[in-house]
């Protein structure tokens, strides 16, 4: 492609996702009560936040995750046929996916991301340290369908899909979602998939309500966010972050909370609040081991074996399908 022909197709690109952000912002604050999706967290200032929030010391599903991982790697690995492509959802930095890619014997890694810049950034550094490792990045939205990369087709597959980001979808999208990537791994396939559990409330309120307010400005920065790419009108120091666990839905649920009545235009329209009225942002659902177990079964996949940390805080599952 031309660099003309590169630059317009990108210009179309940022615009059609530009107006599907102006309509889901517009659609979730006209909502009843007001929401915004979380998936637009993740600008690059929105990425490093969160990358910040997985170091806090109230935030224990990364380390915990990351210690599982790297104490039972070799057993998941053994699981796992020698010569598979291990297929990761969403990869950010690949620091988890190398724990198991060291103890195993993979055919190749592809890493499945929407942000290809970074995609490729990481690819080219796993390539450099383990240049033996075929690695085929896709850029793609993982929620959606995508073809696997010709090369891994015929290999045994086993996805990876860590962080809990599964605690991010409602319970059915999260159904829909297993059941979509079991049909894009296809029959004898293997899933490794992170799921945050429930505990002591106080020890989920404080990780979603650090005391550094780095979750705050998480969250706050979506509203930055708007202003910036959609011209609104928001008046940061206007709105509190709030992070509650829900024990009814076994979720935490963020939420902005307006300090006063006001008014933000958002793309000409006026967006009015009440004093207390709240942004919902998020939903981070917290399972036991039976009821993810259940999730998983009802989207077509048989729980193998699941492990945690000494506390069962974090659990690490693996999932065949069949
Ligand atoms: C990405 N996801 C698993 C995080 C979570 O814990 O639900 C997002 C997050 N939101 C606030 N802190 C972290």
């Amino acid at each position: 492609m031309s660099a003309q022909a590169h630059a317009l197709a990108k210009s179309r690109y940022d615009d059609a996702t530009t107006a599907t952000f102006a309509a889901d912002v517009l659609s979730g604050l006209t909502a009843q009560p007001k929401r915004l999706p979380p998936k637009y967290f993740y600008d690059a200032t929105g990425s490093a936040l969160f990358e910040e929030i997985t170091r806090l010391p109230e935030y224990y599903p990364t380390r915990t995750e990351l210690g599982i991982l790297g104490e039972r790697s070799a057993e998941i690995a053994a699981l796992i046929p020698n010569g598979a492509a291990l297929i990761e959802f969403g990869a950010g930095a690949t620091t988890k996916a190398r724990l198991l890619l060291a103890s195993g014997a993979f055919g190749a890694y592809v890493p499945v991301d929407i942000s290809g810049e970074f995609l490729n950034a990481q690819a080219s550094q796993l390539r450099a340290d383990l240049p033996e490792l075929p690695v085929y990045p896709v850029t793609a939205d993982f929620t959606a369908s995508f073809v696997l990369p010709k090369p891994v087709q015929a290999m045994p597959k086993a996805g990876f899909f860590p962080g809990s980001t599964i605690g991010n979808f409602e319970p059915h999208e999260a159904a829909l979602f297993l059941r979509s990537i079991r049909a894009i791994l296809g029959r004898d396939a293997w899933l490794i998939v992170g799921v945050d559990l429930e505990k002591d409330e106080r020890i989920l309120a404080a990780a979603y309500n650090d005391a550094a307010g780095v979750t705050a400005r998480f969250d706050l920065n979506l509203l930055a966010r708007i202003n910036h790419e959609l011209g609104g009108t928001f008046d940061l120091d206007a709105f509190r972050h709030r992070a509650i666990y829900n024990r009814e839905r076994h979720r935490i649920e963020m939420h902005l909370i307006s300090r006063k009545a006001q008014e933000v235009r958002v793309e000409g329209r006026r967006i009015a609040f009440h004093d207390g009225e709240t942004i919902h942002t998020e939903n981070s659902y917290k399972y036991s081991l039976e009821r993810f177990a259940t999730l998983a079964r009802g989207a077509g996949w048989t729980p193998h074996a699941s492990w945690t940390d000494r506390d069962v805080t974090f659990s690490v599952h693996a999932l065949r399908a069949g």
